[in-house]
């Protein structure tokens, strides 16, 4: 995913941020590589024990200062109006959207932003329809509690952000239409 083009994007996503940074989700720290100089910290969020060890080594060759913490996105770690941005990579998917999102808004300040990239619902009804079926039976199972067919913009807007910039693109880029290929990159500001 990351040779077919998912680290451009990475860049993309996290392209001109400043300040400090809390990235819920973060994985094995895939992101950190392409934070920019003016990034001034990352609390990097990370519940998966497993992940952490990766993202810690991550953490040690990136760019800028990252530390690595345990939480979740329900209960994010850090104070009302802590930081200066928000990230989410491909974590909308799979957590409760609404306690993530009222979260993210506690910890951002006022004019704080948050930048995502995501996996969403797909525009067309057939696609929808396919998504709503594996969304119901085997996907989460099988995906760590991923969902495909979820409106991660409208979930967003519905938790008081404002959406100031989105780009819709499909990837990955398969001859046959995937039902997770459905994406969105942007920034979004509390309303
Ligand atoms: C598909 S991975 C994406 C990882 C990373 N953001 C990236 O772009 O490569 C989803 C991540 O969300 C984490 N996650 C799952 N539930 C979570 C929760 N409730 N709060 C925070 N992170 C969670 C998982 O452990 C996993 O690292």
């Amino acid at each position: 995913m990351e040779k077919s083009g998912l680290s451009a994007y990475r860049m993309q996503l996290l392209e001109g941020l400043t300040g400090s940074v809390v990235e819920i989700g973060a994985g094995n720290g895939l992101n950190f590589a392409h934070y920019p100089a003016g990034v001034t910290s990352v609390r990097a969020v990370e519940p998966d024990p497993y992940l952490r060890i990766i993202a810690l080594k991550n953490a040690g060759e990136a760019p800028v200062p990252v530390e690595v913490v345990d939480g979740l996105s329900g209960s994010l770690p850090g104070a009302d109006g802590e930081f200066d941005a928000a990230v989410v990579s491909l974590v909308l998917c799979s957590v409760d959207q609404a306690g993530a999102l009222r979260e993210i808004r506690r910890v951002l300040k006022p004019a704080g932003q948050l930048r995502f990239l995501e996996h969403v619902r797909a525009p067309s009804s057939g696609m929808r329809w396919v998504q709503r079926v594996l969304d119901a039976t085997i996907w989460p199972r099988l995906a760590g509690g991923c969902h495909m067919g979820r409106d991660t913009v409208g979930a967003m807007q519905g938790a008081g952000f404002k959406i100031e910039r989105i780009d819709e693109f499909v990837f990955p880029l398969t001859q046959v239409p995937s039902p997770a290929s459905s994406c969105v990159i942007g920034v979004a500001r509390p309303a």
